[in-house]
């Protein structure tokens, strides 16, 4: 099958062009934003991120994404990356003789702004206002945790910044990496199609978004809300504006009352 892309409807689709491959491999692309993971599961990877807007952006060179396998630094015949924790207590450790090398790795050639992070429960908690930060860098690395978590020696001497996902633990942080990437990428110059897009939605003024509705104009017995139908665009943004209002108070108090204190933002 010739390796030329080929037109489907609205698609273009290069048939050797896997997931995987619009990752690594590739030459460094100067100047583009680049998240590097760190991982003992690459093949987790680009997952859910190389699918639509990240995925396209991320063939057309608007981000790169690399993998480091922490198994490459493994110890020993069987590339141990892990051990019981000092001290005793369930569970295995990442061990700080792994992490380390495989973050150095990942840190070589990183350039101007270049936070490494550790998905963790324990971190702060991810939001909006990060994304922007981090899409703002010029990269990241990001070290996926499993187990009981990393030797804290590691973090210490990276300087790491834990960042979770919210109260809720889960069995390693590939997921929460994808989700974080994913909220920073499309934030990226030029990957949104649209650069409005992301004026208006939930968080990006400290609001949660009004509601949403599209053709039919009538189903099961529900319309649109005719002012949405009229025409009138002064009415259309008081509308919208009220219903973000509302739905902020009622669903987030706490973002409501940050926004009180805060009305400019
Ligand atoms: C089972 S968890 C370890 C939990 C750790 N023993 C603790 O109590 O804080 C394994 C890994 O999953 C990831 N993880 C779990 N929950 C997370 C969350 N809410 N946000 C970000 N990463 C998370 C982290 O990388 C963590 O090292």
């Amino acid at each position: 099958m010739p390796d030329t892309p080929r037109s489907h409807g609205r698609k273009t689709i290069r048939p050797t062009l896997t997931p995987r491959s619009l990752m690594d491999g590739g030459e460094e692309l100067a100047g583009v934003w680049q998240a590097r993971v760190v991982t003992l599961f690459p093949d987790a990877f680009p997952g859910v991120l190389g699918q639509s807007l990240t995925g396209r952006a991320l063939q057309e060179g608007k981000w790169q994404l690399h993998t480091h396998d922490l198994r490459d630094f493994g110890i020993g015949r069987h590339r141990n990356v892990d051990d019981t924790p000092a001290g005793g207590g369930a569970g295995m450790v990442l061990r700080a003789d792994v992490v380390g090398p495989a973050l150095q790795a990942a840190q070589s050639n990183a350039r101007g702004r270049w936070p490494v992070l550790y998905m963790s429960p324990r971190g702060r908690r991810f939001d909006q206002s990060m994304a922007g930060d981090l899409a703002r860098c010029d990269g990241v690395t990001v070290l996926c945790g499993r187990f009981e978590g990393v030797d804290e020696r590691v973090l210490e001497h990276f300087d790491v910044t834990e960042v979770s996902l919210g109260d809720f633990v889960m069995t390693g942080g590939e997921l929460a990496a994808q989700a974080m990437l994913d909220a920073t990428v499309r934030l990226l110059p030029g990957v949104l199609g649209n650069a409005e897009s992301t004026v208006d939605e939930s968080h990006s003024n400290g609001l949660l978004e009004h509601p949403q509705y599209t053709k039919p104009a009538s189903w099961e017995g529900r319309d649109i809300p005719p002012v949405l139908l009229s025409g009138n665009h002064a009415e259309i943004e008081k509308w919208r504006r009220n219903q973000s209002e509302s739905l902020t108070k009622v669903r987030r108090p706490d973002l409501w009352a940050k926004k009180r204190n805060n009305p400019g933002k």
